[in-house]
C-alpha cells in the first residue's frame, strides 16, 4: 500500500456508518463460545449473556472453582475449563477440549487481563512487568491462535478485550496500557486477515466497569482513588459488567470491528490523535500528575525498603 491508497477526508466520512456497522450478523443460538476470564467480572457477565442468546460457552478461568460456578449457573450448554492463558501448552489442549465437547467454536473472546501493582517504570519490579504481558498480551495470543482454524471453519468471530487504556494516559500502569495498545493491533490485523478467509474479529474497549478490577485498583487503594479522581467528566462515568457484557455481546451479533463501553469515550477515541498530542504535553506539566507519581514512586520504595531486611534475614537463614 502506498499513501495515495489512503482514503481522503471525503471519501472518509459518508463510509464512516458501514465502517462502525461491521460485516453480515451472527446468530449466537447453537453457537459455540469461548470464554476466556469467565469465571467473574465482565467475562462472567458475557458467558450469562450469550448462553441467554441461546449459544453453547466454554468457560475458562485460570480461577477453576470460578469457572465451575459460572458454568453451573449456566445449566448443561456450559463447560468450566481451568486453565492459565499464559501456559501456551494448556491453551491448546484447552481449546482442544472445547471442540472435542461441542464439535466446533463460532466465537472467541480473549478477555482475560490482570493489572499490575502500581508503580513507575523506573520503580517496577521487573516481573510484574513480563507478568501481565504474558497475561494481557501473550494469553491473547496463546487463545486466539490454537482456535482460529475452528472459528475459520465456522466463519465465525473472535473478539479481543482491549480497553480505553491503550489510548488513554498510561502513567503508574504502564504495563497495562501498553498490553491494551498491543491488543487493540493485534484485534486489527486478525480482523484484516479473516476477512479474507469469510471470518471476522473486533477489538472491545471500555471505561470504567463495576468489577473486582476496578475495585483492587481505582477504589481500595488511596493512591488509585487519588488517580480516579484525575479522570474527568463523562470518563469517569462507572457501567455494571452486564452493561459492559451487552456491549461485546451485541458487537458478536454485528460482527463488530469495534465496541466502546460506556458511549461517552466515542470522541476521545475516534479523536485521541489530536486529543493526546494536547493532553499529554498537558500531563507532563501537571502539578496533580507529579504530586501522584511522586507518591506512587515513594510507596513502591518503601514497600520494597521494608521487604529488604527480610528477604536478607530469610537468606542468612538459608545460608
Ligand atoms: N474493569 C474495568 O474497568 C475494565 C476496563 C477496561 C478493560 N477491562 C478489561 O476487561 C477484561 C475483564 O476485566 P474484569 O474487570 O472483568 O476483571 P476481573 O478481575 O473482575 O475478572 C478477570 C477474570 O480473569 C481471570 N484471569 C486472570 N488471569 C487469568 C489467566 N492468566 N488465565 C485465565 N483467567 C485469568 C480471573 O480469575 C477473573 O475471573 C480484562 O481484560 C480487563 O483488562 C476492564
Amino acid at each position: 500500500m502506498n499513501l495515495a491508497d489512503l482514503p481522503s477526508l471525503r471519501e472518509l466520512l459518508p463510509a464512516l456508518p458501514a465502517a462502525f456497522r461491521g460485516a453480515d450478523t451472527l446468530d449466537p443460538r447453537g453457537k459455540v463460545v469461548l470464554i476466556t476470564g469467565a469465571g467473574a467480572g465482565i467475562g462472567r457477565a458475557l458467558a450469562e449473556d450469550m448462553s441467554a442468546r441461546g449459544a453453547s460457552v466454554a468457560v475458562l478461568d485460570i480461577d477453576g472453582s470460578a469457572a465451575t460456578a459460572t458454568a453451573n449457573t449456566l445449566g448443561e450448554n456450559a463447560f468450566a475449563i481451568p486453565a492459565d492463558v499464559a501456559d501456551r501448552a494448556a491453551m491448546r489442549e484447552a481449546v482442544a477440549r472445547v471442540h472435542a465437547r461441542f464439535g466446533r467454536i463460532d466465537v472467541v473472546v480473549a478477555n482475560a487481563g490482570v493489572v499490575p501493582e502500581p508503580a513507575t517504570i523506573a520503580t517496577m519490579d521487573p516481573a510484574e512487568f513480563d507478568r501481565v504481558v504474558a497475561v494481557n498480551l501473550v494469553g491473547v495470543f496463546n487463545t486466539v491462535h490454537p482456535a482460529l482454524p475452528h472459528v475459520i471453519d465456522a466463519g465465525g468471530h473472535v473478539v479481543v478485550v482491549s480497553s480505553a487504556a491503550a489510548f488513554a494516559p498510561g502513567m503508574a500502569g504502564s504495563p497495562y496500557m501498553t498490553t491494551k495498545a498491543a491488543v487493540e493491533q493485534f484485534g486489527r490485523a486478525l480482523r484484516v486477515e479473516l476477512a479474507a478467509v469469510g471470518a471476522t474479529a473486533g477489538v472491545a474497549y471500555f471505561g470504567i466497569v463495576d468489577t473486582a478490577m476496578t475495585h483492587g485498583t481505582l477504589d481500595d487503594d488511596e493512591l488509585g482513588r487519588a488517580v480516579g479522581r484525575l479522570l474527568p467528566w463523562p470518563l469517569n462515568r462507572r457501567i455494571t459488567a452486564r452493561e459492559a457484557a451487552a456491549s461485546v455481546a451485541e458487537g458478536i451479533v454485528r460482527r463488530a470491528p469495534r465496541t466502546i463501553a460506556p458511549a461517552q469515550w466515542e470522541p476521545y477515541a475516534l479523536l485521541r490523535g489530536a486529543i493526546n498530542v494536547v493532553l499529554d504535553d498537558r500531563l507532563t506539566r501537571d502539578p496533580a500528575v507529579r504530586e501522584v507519581i511522586h507518591r506512587v514512586e515513594a510507596r513502591v520504595r518503601a514497600a520494597r525498603a521494608a521487604d529488604q531486611p527480610r528477604e536478607h534475614g530469610s537468606q542468612r537463614a538459608r545460608g
